[in-house]
């Protein structure tokens, strides 16, 4: 069976994992840098790719001695070659090269993204292609025909910020810690959803794209007032929040006959987005599907599956593979004014 190491290091977490072809996860570690990162309310990239540099040798030793296995029976190494920031980027691509030129095995440069993509494929045997994917990341918002392996169609994406920035400009007014999603998703259950009136940017909007900058000036007027809970806040933000993302996979669901609705990348872990988008593809007769909440967020593992993927239907890489700040899944979609620049 073929067996894949995966590497990724395209923003704030270092991540090593051994996956096989037929979806068996026999070993992987994360290390997140939230600490390092906590003072300065957001990731910096050079502590983050100066962290790489620390981190990634030793969580490969370690996937490899917890599964026992030599780099000589690997079939590939798969690392992420962008989009992120280009420095830690570097660093886990050179590691794979160095790997896959040591072992004499292929090279797999992995579009972060397309890891995200088909990381539900990892963990749901069922799912096939085509289907309708929202990616919401902390550097995207988009919705994706995915059609297959390297073959994605860009339906839509923001105009502005990401869906997971939001959530982290939003914890960050309310003095929440970095990333601001889980913690806002925690506060958000103490609080009530309609108590807050804030705007939902595009809503009902004939163009497909997301927006999410006014909807977080709208609660820095709503914390700089004081008349509110925090955690009614923290309630009313996350509602405006699946508000849109659901406005606009409805649009999205009503001009693509793909038999399944799915919903990954970190914001895909908050469970109030993951519950309405379930109801959402329940209404429109389509099958919904989401990764667990640790394969949506940033991990090796979505690298080494869409590595595998990728090694199946012979798309290995040359040792000169590029590392890319920007790569659209979509290399045909238009420009979109603002679109994020995190992975
Ligand atoms: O996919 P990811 O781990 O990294 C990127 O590729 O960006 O996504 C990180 C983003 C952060 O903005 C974080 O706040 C958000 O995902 N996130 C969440 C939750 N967990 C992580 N957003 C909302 N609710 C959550 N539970
Ligand atoms: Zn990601």
């Amino acid at each position: 069976m073929t067996l894949i190491l995966g590497l990724e290091s395209s923003c704030d977490d270092s991540a090593a994992a051994l996956v096989t072809g037929d979806r068996r996860i026999l070993a992987q570690a994360v290390v997140g840098q939230n600490s390092a990162h906590q003072p300065y309310g957001g990731v910096v990239p050079e502590i983050a790719a100066r962290a790489h540099v620390e981190v990634l040798p030793g969580l490969i030793a370690q996937v490899l001695a917890d599964a026992g296995v030599s780099p000589h029976q690997l079939d590939a190494v798969a690392a992420t070659a962008g989009p992120g920031l280009i420095g830690g980027v570097m660093v886990g691509l050179l590691a794979g090269k160095g790997l896959a030129l040591a072992a004499g095995k292929p090279l797999l440069a992995v579009n972060h993204l397309e890891g995200h993509a088909l990381s539900p494929r990892l963990t749901d045997p069922d799912l096939r292609f085509p289907y309708l994917l929202l990616l919401a990341s902390g550097g995207h918002c988009q919705l994706l025909e995915v059609r297959g392996v390297g073959d994605y169609r860009r339906l839509a994406t923001t105009i502005d910020d990401a869906a997971g920035e939001a959530f982290d400009k939003a914890a960050k007014l309310l003095g929440l810690p970095y990333p601001g999603g889980p913690a806002i998703e925690a506060l958000a259950r103490d609080g009530d959803p309609t108590a807050v009136p804030l705007p939902r940017p595009l809503v009902g909007s004939p163009e497909p794209h997301f927006s999410f900058a006014g909807l977080k000036s709208a609660v820095q007027r709503a914390v700089a007032a004081g008349t509110h809970a925090p955690a009614d806040v923290a309630a009313s933000f996350q509602q405006a929040v699946v508000d849109c993302l659901l406005d606009r996979t409805r649009r999205a669901l009503a001009a693509s006959d793909a038999p399944a609705l799915v919903v990954a990348g970190g914001v895909a872990a908050n469970g109030a987005i993951r519950a309405a988008l379930q109801q959402l593809a329940a209404e429109h007769g389509r099958a919904f599907s989401s990764p667990p909440g640790w394969l949506c967020t940033d991990n090796a593992a979505m690298i080494a599956w869409a590595g595998a993927e990728r090694f199946a239907a012979g798309l290995v890489d040359p040792l000169d593979a590029p590392a890319r700040a920007r790569w659209p899944l979509d290399p045909a979609a238009e420009a979109v004014r603002g679109a994020g620049v995190k992975a």
